[in-house]
């Protein structure tokens, strides 16, 4: 029965099991904020748990589902500077189950919360929290390309013009990467993409768009590059997409890859067979280029991006609608279940195109 003390929770309950259960509603700790939640989302992550391509312990059975949380924020600990009781937040939840996203109370460090602003709605808002920090953290610091301060860039960048390869930029993940260098004042951005969506890469700041299934997709990104390319972020890491990242790149390149790396060509394999580095012998790259598996749960070890990212940049950006966040694939029928599941039976089809996977939660 749900009382004030337990709310419902939509979570992984042993192996490829997904139940509605109920969850002790805890309070915040200094740092942190409780969220009543609207909505969250399912995201390829979620189905590698449910499947068990990313393994789960049993010990930490329930596991709650969903990466991204908006909602307005009902109670706050100790130590949270910026936020209110009654604000309305979204917030990238981490690996912890308290904070995850399909429950209907959420606690979450104030760190990993932006502030929204009055005319953004919260099904918008909570689209971007996940792959927003993903392209921030995958591009300057995986990547390492020098961090404009203030930011957006006011000035341009150093190699402003050097050509950098968006690779599945269809993805939620890419979308975001190309409006991040779009705002650290990047003029050559190139994305790969079915072609449905180049028009609206290109309203985002690619320079060039190029669809991943012509047969010489390899000499039109040459050809837009003027060359071979040296920094390129694999949004999709797989196999097949490992191997044509691997046509494109000059010696001593970086390549940042979204882990983890899937076996085949789409994000979830069917054989379920993934690794959390490339294995010796399905590598592609030669010795010179550096390859980088992309850990976005480890953003936090930067403190410069824990402190200012959520917190911060991200409410910047949004009051001064400098950042478009994604299309929407809504799941608000049914139960909060049947919604659920059917979320994840989508986004195990491999359909999901260009859009986020939103469910409402309250
Ligand atoms: N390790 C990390 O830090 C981290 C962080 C974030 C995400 N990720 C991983 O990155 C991947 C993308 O996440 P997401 O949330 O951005 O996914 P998403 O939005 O669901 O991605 C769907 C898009 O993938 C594209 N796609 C699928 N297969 C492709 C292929 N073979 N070549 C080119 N594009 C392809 C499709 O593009 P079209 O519509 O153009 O066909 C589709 O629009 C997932 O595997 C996720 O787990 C990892």
């Amino acid at each position: 029965m749900t009382t004030s003390r337990n709310h419902t929770a939509i979570a992984i309950t042993g192996k490829a099991m997904v139940e509605s259960i109920q969850m002790p509603t805890v309070e915040p700790n200094s740092g942190e904020v409780l969220v009543s939640v609207a909505y969250s989302t399912i995201a390829a992550p979620d189905v590698y748990m449910v499947d068990g391509a990313l393994p789960t312990k049993p010990e930490d059975y329930p596991i709650p589902l969903g990466l991204n949380v908006s909602g307005t924020v009902l109670a706050i600990g100790d130590g949270v500077p910026k936020l209110k009781i009654g604000g309305r937040v979204c917030a990238f939840t981490l690996l912890q189950e308290k904070s995850k996203g399909l429950q209907l109370k959420a606690v979450v460090h104030h760190t990993l919360c932006a502030k929204i602003p009055d005319n953004m709605s919260l099904k918008d808002a909570v689209t971007i929290p996940d792959n927003f920090v993903t392209a921030f953290y995958t591009i300057f610091d995986q990547l390492g390309l020098p961090f404009p301060q203030p930011f957006p860039a006011t000035a341009a960048p150093p190699h402003a013009e050097a050509p950098i390869l968006i690779y599945g930029a269809g993805s939620t993940a890419g979308q975001y990467a190309i409006q991040v260098l779009r705002l650290a004042g990047y003029v050559n951005v190139i994305a790969t993409a079915s072609f449905r969506h180049h028009e609206y890469l290109r309203s985002l700041g690619a320079k060039d768009t190029v669809d991943y299934r012509a047969p010489d997709m390899a000499d039109q990104i040459i050809r837009v590059a003027g060359g071979k390319v040296q920094l390129v972020m694999d949004c999709i890491a797989a196999e097949g997409t490992m191997k044509k990242v691997a046509q494109v790149v000059c010696p001593n390149a970086k390549v940042a890859l979204l882990l983890p790396i899937k076996e085949g060509e789409s994000l979830v394999p069917e054989s379920g067979k993934m690794w959390m580095a490339v294995p010796p012998n399905r590598n592609p790259f030669g010795e010179d280029v550096k390859v980088i598996g992309v850990r976005t749960f480890l953003y936090q070890d930067n403190e410069y991006m824990k402190n200012n990212l959520m917190p911060e940049i991200l409410p910047y950006l949004l009051k001064e609608n400098l950042i478009k966040p994604s299309p929407i694939r809504m799941f608000n029928q049914g139960t909060f279940l049947e919604r659920t599941l059917a979320a994840l039976d989508l986004v195990r089809s491999g359909k999901v195109s260009g859009e986020k996977v939103v469910i409402q939660v309250a």
